[in-house]
């Protein structure tokens, strides 16, 4: 079974991963420099080809990390950390994110851009979200192992849309 698991920047995938790397094999699509097509320079990264990535990781068995993880359509699973806008800018802005980048995964993470595009793709039955807020990593973890198991326990239901209203 190969899982995806994304989220907006700063939610927590990285940190995530390294908890259940022991018990699961994990690969990074930021790993994958040989599908680098190019660079957002906007942005600050990378541009990744998905067809490379998908030759690489599908008909694999384990995870594969990152934020267009969600946009491979060999997995059978979609896991999508969720974290409240105020945390998530607290955590990008400790990460030394500039402005321009806070605000526009701030405002993707507000409006459930990864989750809709997750579920758009891949049905939501195939998705499952986990709210990071105010959880400590094994926490996540934890969760992580219990939605795999009962997966129809943990569909998407975190909305942080009220939140924008909050910023005008
Ligand atoms: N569950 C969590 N609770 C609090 N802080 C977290 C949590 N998960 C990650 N962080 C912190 O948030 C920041 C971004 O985490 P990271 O795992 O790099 O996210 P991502 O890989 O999704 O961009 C890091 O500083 C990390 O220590
Ligand atoms: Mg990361």
């Amino acid at each position: 079974m190969l899982i995806a698991l994304t989220g907006t920047p700063g939610t927590g995938k990285t940190s995530l991963s390294d908890a259940i790397r022991t018990a699961i094999d994990v690969v990074h699509i930021g790993d994958m420099s040989e599908c680098f097509s190019g660079r957002d320079d906007l942005r600050d990264s990378h541009i990744v080809d998905l067809e490379c990535v998908e030759t690489r990781v599908c008909g694999f068995s384990g995870v594969v990390e990152g934020h267009t993880s969600h946009l491979l359509r060999c997995v059978d699973l979609v896991v999508v950390l969720r974290t409240h806008p105020d945390e998530l800018r607290r955590r990008l802005e400790a990460r030394g994110y500039h402005h321009s980048k806070i605000c526009e995964n701030v405002e993707a993470e507000a409006m459930g851009l990864i989750v809709s595009e997750a579920v758009s793709i891949h049905g939501v039955e195939k998705v499952v979200e986990i709210d990071t807020t105010g959880k400590a990593v094994d926490e996540v973890a934890e969760i992580f192992w219990k939605a795999l198991k009962t997966p129809e326990d943990y569909r998407p239901r975190v909305d942080y849309t009220e939140e924008i209203l909050k910023w005008y």
